[in-house]
Order: structure tokens, then sequence, then C-alpha cells
């Protein structure tokens, strides 16, 4: 599949925020059935990205298309339409709401819109098992531990049945068997189609699951590669050293 045509194609984005250039003339793409890492220390860029692509952040100039059609003038609802899903950094599941029910009404929101009619309820049972929370089903979201409420945003994310994945950091928060099935998941959803992008600090699951990395720092597109190509690169291991010498 390695000349599958990209989902998502980002060209030369940029966005500025006072001072602060957060994206610098950005170049990216995600193929189906691939994951597609973008990773790059704090502050470097990648929620702004996703910001622009899902259409929360207008840019200040570049281009997004989602399956070949420019989307720079579509709110996010339409752009969910065309098959995009997101999650978020700091979790966005409705609270007091069931695990069940909030993948549910995202299967539900899918019908608002799509013509092939399914059972939102038997969608919303096929997701929950797949993502494992067939045992937390009927659990309030907010009782749930910050693991497998992600799964529960994850779940809502997949209940619109999107070509196009977007995952902001959704192994944190995860101990090390959560996030070892994050990984089997996710590959598994680009075995199906899916062409999923995944921010992500943990790097030895970028490392597992990634077909190509984009790495950003300070907005700038320092490398693309395969996991093993942007490791060894002295650019991206400069990038993570300053990050940690400022840290320090
Ligand atoms: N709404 C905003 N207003 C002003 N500055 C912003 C805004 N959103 C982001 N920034 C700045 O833009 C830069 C990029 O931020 P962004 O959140 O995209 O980084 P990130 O790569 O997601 O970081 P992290 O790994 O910490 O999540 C940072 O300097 C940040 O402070
Ligand atoms: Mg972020």
């Amino acid at each position: 599949m390695s000349s599958a045509d990209p989902v998502l194609a980002v060209e030369q984005v940029s966005v500025r925020f006072g001072g602060v250039q957060a994206l610098d003339a950005v170049t990216l793409s995600a193929e189906p059935g691939r994951v597609t890492g973008l990773i790059g220390p704090n502050g470097a860029g990648k929620t702004t990205m996703f910001n622009v692509i899902t259409g929360l952040e207008a840019p200040g100039s570049g281009r997004v298309s989602i399956g070949g059609r420019d989307v720079s003038g579509l709110s996010a609802h339409k752009r969910a339409r065309l098959g995009l899903a997101r999650t978020f950094q700091r979790l966005e599941i409705f609270g007091s709401m069931t695990a069940r029910q909030n993948v549910l009404a995202a299967a539900e929101f899918r019908n608002g819109w799509a013509r092939d009619r399914t059972d939102a309820g038997a969608a919303a049972d096929a997701i929950l098992d797949r993502v494992g929370l067939s045992a937390v089903a009927g659990a309030r979201a907010d009782a749930l531990p910050t693991g497998l409420a992600r799964l529960v945003e994850l779940g809502r994310a997949l209940a619109t049945q999107p070509s196009l994945l977007l995952l902001d950091e959704p192994g944190s928060g995860l101990d090390s068997t959560e996030t070892e099935a994050l990984g089997d998941l996710l590959l598994d959803l680009a075995a199906d189609g899916m062409a999923v992008l995944l921010v992500e600090h943990d790097v030895e699951l970028v490392m597992r699951i990634c077909d190509t990395v984009h790495v950003l720092d300070f907005g700038r597109r320092i490398a693309s590669g395969s996991p093993a190509e942007v490791q060894a690169d002295p650019a991206v291991q400069a990038a993570y050293l300053g990050a940690e010498a400022g840290a320090a």
C-alpha cells in the first residue's frame, strides 16, 4: 500500500499566536492503512496542527485537504462528515454519562448525516467491545480511571466511523499493559484501512506502531521518515536534548 493516496494533506501551514510562531510552513500527510506519528518537544505545535486540521484554528496561511478536497472553508462539523475524528489531549468526554452513552451519542450523531442508517446501539456495543470497555459500559465516565476514560473518548471517535483519526496523546495516563493494548488496537484500525495520525510522547509506542514519523520543533518540521530514521537524525536528537536541558 506504499502508493496509497493521502487521506490528509497539509501543505505549508503556518499559525502565529502574537509573538509565537506555533507552526511555520509545515507540510505533512497521512495515508490510509497507516499509523503516522507527529512528535516533538512540548510546545512544538502538535496540538495546534490538530486544531488546524479539524477546523478549530484557522491557519494564517497554507492548505489542508481531506480525501483530496480542500477543506479551508469548512467548519469542524462539515469536516467530521468527511470522515475526520479526533481525541483531545485534555480528555473531553461527558462525565455524567456512562461509557456506553458516550459512544452511543456519537453513533447517533453520525446517523444524523450518514445515509446507511446503522443501528446505533449495536454499533456502540461493537465499539465498546473492540476498545475493551464492555465490562464497564454502564459505569459513569467520570468514575473511570484515566486509562479507561481515554478509551471512552477513542470509542466515541470511532463511533463516527472515521477514515482519518487524529489522536492527541492517547497513551498519557495509561499503564504499560493498557499502552500495549492501545498500540495493538491502532495497528488493527490501520489494517482496516483507517489513516491514523498519532501525537504521542511515548517514544516506544511511536516506534512500535508508526510507519512514518514527522517531527516538529518550535513550529517547524525538522524531520520526516521511518521511526529508525528520525531517531537517528541529529536534528531530532538535538531538539529533544535541548528540551531536556530547558526543562532541567
Ligand atoms: N491559543 C493560543 N494562544 C497563544 N499561544 C498558543 C495558543 N495555543 C498554543 N499556543 C502556543 O503555541 C505553541 C505550540 O503549542 P501546542 O499546544 O500546539 O504545542 P504541543 O506540541 O501540542 O505541546 P505539548 O506537547 O505540550 O502538548 C506553544 O508555544 C504554545 O504556548
Ligand atoms: Mg499538545
